[in-house]
């Protein structure tokens, strides 16, 4: 058993900066108990309710989860719309004990698609937690990593036809500035319930280097638990950046590109 006293030991554990979950598994948890898939989206809220507590605890700076990608308006339309009625509910719910914890929300995605009552909820809930120093706690909605990296190379191109970005200074680090959460740390750990083992377009560009961790309990039956031991997993991970592990026990930096 992890305990979470020890886990907010930094001696004891490498933690990720940045954590983003795919919460896959409520439908077939609904399912398995003769239920409405409804019924599996609602307990799937109570999951991330405690998940964004130990997050908070285990001093994680930046949770990142899924909720809506771009591709799951392909599902029946009740379900769409369910989905969409248990986020505004389940937003005003939550926002009072979010903002006493200290969370800052912040939404990702293409929200145009969204009705005006959804948009304002987001909206809001963005202005009320803005100045919170607390976990940066990320929803991506009717989100996608297609989407995000088509979204800034439409940004960077109004701004190289405006002038204030040169052709010739486009890298790497220019251009991903313009994606989602360009002001956070990377994604250091990416973790997927349900038993799927795919990125399924989510983050793309921003979980390039991330550790991957899979876990087949289903996303409603996730708790601090599987949580932290889904971190202490990360922190037994060697990660090499492109260098050899020989380098990396030598504490040998990355040479700098010519
Ligand atoms: C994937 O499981 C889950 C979703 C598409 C929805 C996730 C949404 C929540 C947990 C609610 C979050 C609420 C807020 C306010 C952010 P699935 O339905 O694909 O499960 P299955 O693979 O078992 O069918």
């Amino acid at each position: 058993m992890v305990n979470i006293s020890e886990q907010s030991d930094a001696s004891l554990i490498t933690r990720p900066a940045h954590v983003a979950i795919v919460m896959d598994g409520n439908g077939r948890w609904a399912k398995k108990r003769l239920m409405p898939r409804a019924a599996g989206h609602k307990a799937g809220v109570g999951a991330l309710q405690k998940i964004i507590e130990t997050a908070s605890t285990a001093d994680i700076e930046c949770l990142t989860v899924f909720a809506f990608s771009s591709e799951n308006w392909n599902r029946p339309k009740m379900e769409v719309s369910i989905l969409m009625d248990l986020f505004v509910s389940s937003l005003n719910k939550y926002l009072p004990e979010l903002i006493k914890a200290g969370v800052c929300l912040r939404f990702i995605g293409d929200r145009s698609a969204f009705s005006e009552k959804l948009i304002s909820s987001l909206t809001e809930a963005e202005k009320r937690t803005r100045g919170n120093t607390g976990l940066k706690f990320n929803i991506a909605m009717n989100y996608g990593g297609r989407w995000d990296i088509t979204h800034a190379t439409k940004q960077l191109l109004l701004d190289v036809q405006s002038g204030s970005v040169s052709q010739d200074d486009i890298n790497e680090d220019v251009f991903s500035r313009y994606l989602s959460l360009a002001d956070l740390p990377a994604v250091d750990l990416f973790i997927r319930t349900g038993g799927e083992h795919r990125i399924s377009n989510f983050l793309l560009w921003q979980c390039a280097y991330s550790e991957l961790y899979f876990s087949d309990t289903l996303w409603p039956d996730f708790d601090g638990e599987h949580f932290l031991s889904a971190l202490q997993c990360f922190s037994g991970r060697q990660r090499r950046f492109g260098r050899t592990g020989d380098q990396l026990e030598a504490d040998i930096q990355p040479q700098q590109k010519a």
